[in-house]
Parts: C-alpha cells; sequence; structure tokens
C-alpha cells in the first residue's frame, strides 16, 4: 500500500504532469514593420520538459522563440507587443537588462555557429564576460562540465584548443549546446537544432535534449515532426501567425482539437 503510493507520489512529479509554469506569453503581436507576423499568442510553458514549435514554413515559430529571450530586439523593423513572462517576471519591462535575460535564456540556432576559436574558448566565453569564474581553474572547471553535459567531452578533451569549426556538424552543434549551458541558463531555446545534422548526429542532440529536460525548459523549434514526437512532453502549433493549438505531445499526435493540427500533421499541407 505503502509502496503504490510511493509511487503514485512520484508519477504525479514527473515532467508531463507538472502544471507549473516556468514561461506565460500573454497576448502577444510581433510586427516586422507594417507586416503583422504573429496575432494574440498566449501560452504556458512548463518547466524541466519539452515544448515543441511545428507549423508550415513562415507561420511564425522562430519568431516567436526569438521573443523568449528577446532576439527580436536585435531586428530593427521588429515590434513586439503583449506580455512574456519568465517566473513571473515581465522580461519586456524596461528595467531587465537583455544581455542578463540571454545568460538566463540561452539559445541554439538551426546552423551550428562556433565562434572561430578554440573549443575551449567558446564555452569559456560566456562564464568569462558573465563574470562567473573567480580564476582559472573554476573556469577549466566551467568549461569541462558543460561539455560533459553536452555529450562531447570525451571526444575532444585531448585537444581544447583546436578550433572549434574543425569538429563535425554534429559535434559543433553540441558544442554550440556546450556554450549554451555553460553559463547555466534556466531556459534553452532551440530552433531546429538537427537541420543541419545527419541522423547518427541528429539521434546524439535528440538523447541529449532528453538528458537536459531533467533541469532546463526546453523549447525546440522543429518542422519534423517525428522528432516532436520523440523528444517533447507539450506541441504547439502555429499557423499563419496564430498558435492554433497546445497539448501534451501524445494527445496532439493522435487525437488533436484542431482541425488545422489535423491536417498538418497527416501531411495535408506545409
Ligand atoms: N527579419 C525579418 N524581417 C521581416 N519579416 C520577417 C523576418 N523574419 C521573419 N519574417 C516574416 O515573419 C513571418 C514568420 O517567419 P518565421 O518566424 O521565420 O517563421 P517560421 O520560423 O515558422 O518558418 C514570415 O512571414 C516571415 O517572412
Ligand atoms: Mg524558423
Amino acid at each position: 500500500m505503502m509502496n503504490n503510493l510511493s509511487t503514485k507520489m512520484t508519477t504525479t512529479k514527473a515532467p508531463t504532469m507538472t502544471t507549473e509554469t516556468k514561461i506565460t506569453a500573454r497576448d502577444v503581436q510581433v510586427y516586422y514593420g507594417e507586416k503583422q507576423a504573429l496575432r494574440d499568442v498566449n501560452i504556458e510553458i512548463r518547466p524541466r520538459s519539452v515544448t515543441a514549435f511545428i507549423g508550415p514554413s513562415g507561420c511564425g515559430k522562430s519568431t516567436f522563440l526569438r521573443c523568449i529571450n528577446r532576439m527580436n530586439d536585435t531586428i530593427a523593423s521588429c515590434r513586439v507587443e503583449g506580455n512574456i513572462l519568465i517566473d513571473a517576471e515581465n522580461i519586456y519591462d524596461s528595467k531587465v537588462d537583455p544581455v542578463q535575460l540571454r545568460e538566463k535564456v540561452g539559445m541554439v540556432f538551426q546552423k551550428p555557429n562556433p565562434f572561430p576559436k578554440s573549443i575551449y574558448e567558446n564555452v569559456a566565453y560566456g562564464p568569462r564576460i558573465h563574470g562567473l569564474a573567480k580564476n582559472k581553474a573554476e573556469l577549466d572547471e566551467i568549461v569541462s562540465i558543460a561539455l560533459q553535459k553536452a555529450g562531447l567531452w570525451n571526444e575532444v578533451k585531448d585537444r581544447l584548443d583546436a578550433a572549434g569549426t574543425g569538429l563535425s556538424g554534429g559535434q559543433q552543434q553540441r558544442l554550440c549546446i556546450a556554450r549554451a549551458v555553460a553559463v547555466s541558463p534556466e531556459v534553452i531555446l532551440m530552433d531546429e537544432p538537427c537541420s543541419a545534422l545527419d541522423p547518427i548526429a541528429t539521434a546524439k542532440v535528440e538523447e541529449l535534449i532528453h538528458e537536459l529536460r531533467e533541469n532546463y525548459t526546453i523549447v525546440i523549434v522543429t518542422h519534423s515532426m517525428q522528432q516532436a514526437a520523440r523528444v517533447s512532453q507539450r506541441t504547439a502549433m502555429f499557423h499563419l501567425g496564430e498558435l492554433v493549438e497546445e497539448n501534451d505531445t501524445d494527445k496532439m499526435f493522435t487525437n488533436p482539437d484542431d482541425q488545422r493540427t489535423q491536417d498538418y500533421i497527416m501531411g495535408r499541407f506545409g
């Protein structure tokens, strides 16, 4: 009896079952100049779980992802309205420093983009500019831990001074994940992180996402529905600038509520 109960309690605490919220978007509108790219986006994203954004090309997935760490600030024509809260703090508040925000909300891009520097320097850069290490030994430790978390340590530990750009595509993407992880973010945003990778490198990154989920809130844009189904617990479907449905991934791919989701996952468009 006692055993049953404790099993149940553990199950309730599993990431897929949590009803806590890490990120809340309320009535988000995004414009590029006159053109509206996103309309009335409302979503609550759960901590320590993976949320996948799917939908046809041009529907606004990347635009919304970039709202979450204010990367759209860097696009002159882009205007964001509405509220995005992380841990109940409005990240668009004037007292929020976007550089500090991006330490908390890391990002991994479609094409691996290591700096033209050594493997070590790629990972050490963030911790150094944010002053996270007191001395060289501490920095070495941070670099080594980040590379371990990114599943790359064994492959590079003997050549930390080699150029990051000399690694294979899949290794470069894991290096970029190590770089994101090195500053101890709470949220990691990934915009089609596997689209430039072969199937083996993709499988490694997916395995990594699975492990990272224990400690980070992960939001991943993917054009692959198989990938969304494999890596995520929640899935959000965008279409023509609207968030049309957000649901448990299992339900999304078996019995979605919205006709547009059904059409998309059946391959009727997109
Ligand atoms: N930098 C930009 N300047 C102007 N329009 C943009 C820019 N980025 C995206 N858009 C437009 O916003 C819409 C959504 O794009 P995007 O967020 O990239 O979609 P997705 O990632 O789903 O393919 C598209 O119509 C796209 O052309
Ligand atoms: Mg995109």
